[in-house]
């Protein structure tokens, strides 16, 4: 990791925070890294998962009962938690790219952080149900958190090179993915492979894996990783959505691909070639509303050219008939959650600012802004309880049926990419080598994971 590049984003960060502290009146915000939760009546935790807050200024994930002490225009504080245990994993005294910009003190006991605390002029950010009675200060400031996750929309060269290498690891697991689908592998199967290229756990993934063989791809978020071995005769299609974590930060890539050469692989080259437009198209000034409805037009060409509808595209932009061909929004903020935050927020303040009101499941209302990083994802899906609806409706007399049946056993496609825009120009951060011509990637540093 090029430590110039941590320093300057840590640079960055103090001057964020002391700006927003002072802002919202607070000296000190002490933040939570989280504590194990027990599942219902057990002795065993949920994955850990840590506050985004705490990960936001600390390249740890991995390490409850943990706090960042920032107190403005002073080196922050981190209190590690170090406890003997003979049941479980103690991670290492921090020795990283990041630890000399932090006094660290260890803990050994959860409750050892309450003589570093302090409630004056403070505020807290985390989940405070174990921490009764502590002095926390201020709990979760509306103001304050809002402010926090506006600017978490403007990524720092180092967190797009973090961006970057959850990309490359999510790469390679995509690209053993697709070997095992063509080799007959069950979902199961592929997801195994998928997490032994990445080199990941499935804990570590930023969001359940989504491996859907034929008509499964038309169930959106589909996490069910079925054992079962396809052959040869029903192997049609496969849609994998799966990401990788870097020190933190999420990649979130989608690929779909047809076994055999038939109009539903003419479907997914011709949704590949939408999606790359969509990419172009991601611009500064733009509001993203606005993308997302040129994707629409895009998903009615398509269907009008697979011979789907009968309507022309704007026509069916207008109408509504390629909503429930593609109901889910055409991307989001990425970052240090998959869906990062601030995408419906109105301004540094708050506020929300929803999106229009045919497409309730769009991500982001806000412009599009150089240094943001959005997915661009666009899907066109056969979707039993969607097309029965429309079977239902007006809009049914529009629809070639024998079209809608034979593509239906193939479930759906979508494609999605993780891009940066720059000034310059935007950087597709999943696919090898399509820097546009003239371009002058930013960095080309990388960053070493941690594991
Ligand atoms: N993997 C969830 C999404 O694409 O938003
Ligand atoms: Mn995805
Ligand atoms: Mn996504």
């Amino acid at each position: 990791m090029d430590n110039n590049l941590y320093a300057e984003h840590m640079a960055t960060l103090c001057r964020r925070y002391d700006t927003i502290l002072e802002a919202c009146g607070f000296e000190t915000l002490n933040v939570f890294s989280g504590a194990p939760r027990l599942q219902f009546l057990d002795d065993n935790p949920y994955p850990f998962r840590v506050n985004p807050h705490f990960k936001a200024l600390v390249p740890v994930t991995d390490n409850p009962h943990s706090w960042v002490i920032y107190q403005r225009g002073r080196k922050p504080k981190l209190l590690f938690y170090r406890p003997v245990d003979f049941w479980h994993y103690v991670p290492p005294v921090p020795q990283a790219f990041w630890s000399g910009f932090y006094d660290i003190e260890l803990l050994g006991k959860p409750s050892d952080a309450k003589a570093f605390l302090s409630a004056d002029s403070a505020a807290f950010i985390g989940e405070s149900d174990s921490l009764r009675d502590w002095p926390l200060g201020s709990d979760n400031p509306e103001l304050l958190i809002n402010r926090l996750h506006w600017a978490r929309a403007y990524k720092t060269p180092y967190e797009i090179a973090c961006l970057r290498e959850a990309n490359r690891i999510a790469m390679a697991g995509h690209r053993a993915a697709e070997q095992a689908f063509r080799s007959g592998a069950s979902e199961f199967e592929i997801n195994q492979a998928y997490l032994g290229a990445a080199g990941q756990g499935e804990h570590r993934m930023p969001y359940g894996n989504i491996v859907a063989l034929n008509a499964h791809a038309a169930i959106l978020h589909y996490n069910h990783l079925s054992t079962e071995r396809l052959p040869e005769s029903e192997l049609r299609t496969f849609l994998i959505d799966a990401g990788a974590d870097c020190h933190g930060y999420c990649s979130d890539i989608t690929r779909t691909y047809a076994y055999a050469d038939n109009a539903f692989a003419q479907l997914v080259a011709a949704m590949d070639e939408k999606q790359l437009e969509l990419v172009d198209g991601l611009k500064p000034g733009l509001p993203y509303p606005a993308l997302h409805r040129q994707c629409h037009l895009k998903v009615g060409e398509l269907l009008a050219q697979f011979g789907v509808i009968k309507t022309s595209p704007e026509g069916a932009v207008e109408s509504g008939l390629t909503r429930p061909f593609m109901p889910h929004g055409l991307g989001h903020f990425l970052g240090l959650q998959v869906h990062d935050v601030g995408g419906h927020q109105s301004g540094p303040d708050g506020g929300t600012t929803p999106p229009p009101a045919q497409y309730p499941f769009l991500r982001s209302s806000r412009t599009i802004e150089e240094n943001q990083v959005f997915t661009i994802e666009p899907g066109l899906y056969f979707i039993d309880s969607l097309l029965e609806e429309l079977k239902a409706s007006p809009l049914a007399t529009e629809v070639h049926w024998e079209k809608v049946e034979a593509f239906r056993p193939y479930g759906g496609v979508r494609i999605e990419d993780n891009i940066v825009v720059h000034a310059a120009g935007n950087e597709n951060l999943s696919r090898e080598g399509s820097v546009p011509t003239g371009f002058n990637k930013v960095t080309e540093t990388t960053v070493t994971p941690s594991n």
